[in-house]
This record gives structure tokens, sequence and C-alpha cells, in this order.
């Protein structure tokens, strides 16, 4: 497995997720349940990926710019969680405000796959692309595990 194929398995796992979400109605366990994976899975993805993907292409002069682009996009989806996680799960506003989040979340994944990975492609060395699979693949697991009881505890 490359590095682009470990992103990619999360960023699949995402779109499901969201997409499930969309189809809940109010105050459902499901809806909980969903929302509670999925900001998990964006939370520990967005952290390996920081760690194993973004901070090697910010060495290079033509990566740079994208990747900083990208952990700022992190940023902004995170605001949006915040925002969301402060409303009722009942609230007639929470499906539009999970919409926007989607629709930043899906334009982000969009950008990494169809622009980021492209360049990324041609300045990482071949070895590299696999050795941060394992490396982020090692991290996303332990922040994945992480973030459960932290955030549960947090209500
Ligand atoms: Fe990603
Ligand atoms: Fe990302």
């Amino acid at each position: 497995m490359n590095i682009f194929e470990a992103l990619r398995l999360s960023h699949d796992t995402q779109r499901g997720l969201a997409t499930r979400i969309l189809e809940t109605q109010g105050d459902v366990p499901e809806r909980r349940t969903l929302y509670n994976e999925f900001k998990h899975e964006l939370a520990a993805h967005a952290a390996a990926e920081e760690r194993c993907f973004y901070a090697p292409l910010i060495a290079f002069d033509s990566t740079m710019a994208q990747a900083r682009h990208g952990m700022a996009e992190h940023h902004e989806m995170d605001e949006l969680v915040d925002d969301l996680n402060k409303m009722e799960f009942s609230s007639p506003g929470w499906i539009v405000q999970f919409r926007k989040l989607r629709d930043k979340v899906f334009h982000h994944l969009e950008d990494e796959e169809h622009a980021i990975f492209q360049l990324a492609g041609k300045v990482l060395p071949e070895g590299d692309k696999t050795s941060l699979a394992r490396d982020y693949e090692e991290e996303f697991a332990t922040f994945r595990l992480g973030e459960m009881p932290l955030n549960s505890a947090e209500g």
C-alpha cells in the first residue's frame, strides 16, 4: 500500500458516513452514533495526514503552498465541527449545518485526491510512498484510539 491508497481508505469512510448521516432525521440514535464515528474519523485522519503527508510535502517548493492550504482547510473543518457540536441533534438546523460540513469535507477530499496527490506523486521518492503509508497507518490508529474516550467523556 502507498500513502495515497492509505489516505483514500479514510476518505471513502468519511464519504460513506457523511452520506448515511444525511439520511437521518431528527435526534435518532443512528445520527448520534454515525456523527460520533464521523468526527473521530475526520480528526484522526487530519492529524495523521498532517504528520505523515503534509509535513514531508512542506519540504518541497512545488508542494509547500498546497500543503499549507490543505492544513488550513483542516482547521476550517474543525471549526464547523465545533459549531455542530454546540447544536442539538433534534434541531432542524442541525442537518443544515451538517450539510455545510459535508460540502467542505467533500471539496477538501476532491482537492487532495485530484490536485495534491498528483503533485505529491512527483516529488516524493518511491520508497517514501510506502514508508509514509506505514507511518500514517500507525499514527491514524493511535489518534483514532486516543480520540474515542477523550471525546465521549466530553459528551
Ligand atoms: Fe485526506
Ligand atoms: Fe485532509
